[in-house]
């Protein structure tokens, strides 16, 4: 699906009015504000309720621009953006005077990306400047994969939402810091260790703890309603059955390898099989089980090779222990 022009011309006049849109990318949507307005930069973090400390990513609209938003570009970070971009991959390289402090969260760097998506760039390009934009969710809660999920979640809060269909990867954009002597991933995504490692010619060192500001690195992020339990594949069926006899409802991600096998659970995903499928369905999964009103959702996480770094990673965030929450369910 393609936003028409007219929505693209529409969405690209708030831009400049200084409003916000939600815009689809191949990740996630994002909540966009041009990114050379504060005030309109401002009101992101206030309609995500994310504390003002927490970096944005400024979205361009091709390699080409990238030297106009950063201090200087090593050629690391010009060999990943030729490979990669437009694709989920988020540089952070130090900061050019054209973004303000507002966006990094005060930082003297800068996270930029070329989504690929052609109503994301069909904006970009109809704007002309650079749009900055976190997952268009609530701080902490499950990002979200379709323009209704953003409807459902901000509303009104939203001055428009470009709606460019389901979004075809569906975990966050790898993030790597390219501002030292060696590149380090910070957030696993859309783009692999892998691809990245092939391009580079040696090993990444896999995403470390809390070294470096990223919010999507907090315990308690990409969060559903429901409480995520994560188990080992092998006890699934009997943790599940345990905790709906105990008077939960129990929704259930079930893994390929379990396919057919009957489970006593208020709902059940069937995993896809395929990597790229679950990246995709991960997010929107989390959802529906929320809808159909589990609290208590028990998954494994798949093995951490290709997007499975990605899954196991969001899962991991989801399951991790929440503010202010008792061991009780759905406090929050
Ligand atoms: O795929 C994506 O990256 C999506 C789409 C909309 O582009 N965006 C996204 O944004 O996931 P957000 O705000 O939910 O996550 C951006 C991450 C945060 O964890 C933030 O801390 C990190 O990027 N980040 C931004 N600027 C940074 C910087 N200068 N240094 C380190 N991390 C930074
Ligand atoms: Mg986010």
């Amino acid at each position: 699906m393609t936003a028409s022009t007219k929505d693209i011309e529409k969405a690209a006049g708030v831009l400049r009015a200084g409003g916000l849109v939600a815009l689809p990318t191949e990740t996630v949507y994002g909540l966009g504000a041009n990114a050379e307005d504060p005030a309109a930069v401002a009101r992101i973090f206030q309609v995500k309720g994310r504390p003002p400390s927490h970096p944005l990513i400024v979205h361009i609209g091709g390699a080409e621009y990238l030297g106009d938003w950063v201090e200087d570009v090593p050629p690391t970070a010009r060999l990943l953006a030729e490979r990669f971009w437009p694709g989920p991959l988020t540089l952070v390289l130090r900061r050019g005077r054209r973004v303000p402090l507002e966006a990094t969260g005060g930082l003297e760097t800068v996270a930029v990306r070329v989504p690929d998506h052609p109503a994301a760039l069909a904006l970009l390009s109809a704007f002309g400047g650079g749009v900055t934009a976190p997952s268009a969710n609530r701080f902490g809660s499950v990002s979200p994969t379709t323009a209704g999920h953003v409807r459902a979640e901000l509303g009104e809060a939203v001055d428009f939402v470009l709606d460019g269909g389901p979004c075809e990867v569906g975990v966050e954009s790898t993030i790597v810091d390219v501002t030292g002597e060696v590149p380090s991933i910070l957030r696993p995504g859309g783009v692999t260790r892998e691809d990245l490692e092939a391009v580079l010619g040696f090993p990444l060192a896999v995403p470390s703890s809390s070294l470096v500001r990223v919010p999507g690195q907090h315990p308690s992020h990409y969060a559903p309603r429901a409480r995520v339990v994560l188990v080992e594949p092998g006890k699934i069926v009997t943790e599940a059955a345990l905790a709906q006899e105990l008077g939960h409802r129990v929704g259930v991600f079930l893994p390929p390898s379990l396919t057919g096998t009957q489970v006593k659970a208020h709902a059940v995903v069937a995993v896809p099989s395929s990597t790229a499928a679950y990246a995709r369905g991960l997010f929107g999964f989390l959802r529906e089980l929320d809808r159909q009103g589990c609290d208590l959702i028990v998954a494994s996480l798949p093995v951490e090779e290709g997007l499975g770094l990605a899954i196991a990673n969001r899962l991991r965030r989801a399951a991790g222990p929440r503010p202010s929450t008792a061991p009780g369910l759905q406090e929050r």
